[in-house]
């Protein structure tokens, strides 16, 4: 058996899982778990971490990731990989809305600068910070796949592109 056909699962399952998370979450990755052929669950850690990161108030902590590495019958380690390599995780605290700034290569000739420099102005932080009220985390990223729409940023699971100041305002001004 080749080794695509083989899950890395290689940790014994813990025996209470229904501890881990609240039964709402449970439901939800398992939702994500059922999507893939049996004993694969391990495929669902993306989702999983998505899920218990929204739950958690928009961060990770090593608990929960822990968690959801007995979740998924995973060694820990290889839950920490995933949550460290891909931007969309965070394992500090952020503010309400996370603004997820491209500035790869279209975006950045399309402007994305003016984008950065307009945000930081306008919400008081660098890239990289939490504005003072704990509302908004600027954040850059490298290229989300929208480059058709650059300049372009990410606040939650939306999209927004073709940015100018004046988009960003009422942008801002739109978020609950
Ligand atoms: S370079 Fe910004 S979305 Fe692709």
């Amino acid at each position: 058996m080749g080794f695509k056909n083989l899950p890395m699962t290689t940790v014994k399952p813990v025996g209470n899982k229904e501890a881990l998370f609240s039964s709402e979450l449970r439901a939800e990755i398992d939702r994500w778990i059922s999507k893939y052929p049996e004993g694969w669950q391990q495929s669902a850690v993306m989702a999983a971490l998505d899920l218990v990161q929204a739950d958690n108030g928009g961060h990770l902590t090593t608990e929960l990731m822990d968690k959801v590495a007995a979740y998924l019958d995973m060694a820990p380690i290889a839950v920490y990989e995933v949550a460290s390599f891909y931007s969309m995780y965070e394992r500090k605290p952020v503010g309400k809305h996370k603004i997820c700034v491209c500035t790869n290569v279209s975006c950045m000739v399309n402007g994305s600068d003016r984008i950065v420099e307009y945000l930081e102005k306008k919400l008081g932080v660098k890239l990289g910070q939490t504005s003072q009220d704990g509302q908004y985390t600027l954040k850059e990223v490298e290229c989300l796949g929208a480059c058709g729409g650059a300049p372009m940023f990410q606040i939650g699971h939306k999209y927004y592109e073709n940015l100018s100041p004046e988009l960003i305002d009422s942008i801002l001004d739109g978020l609950e």
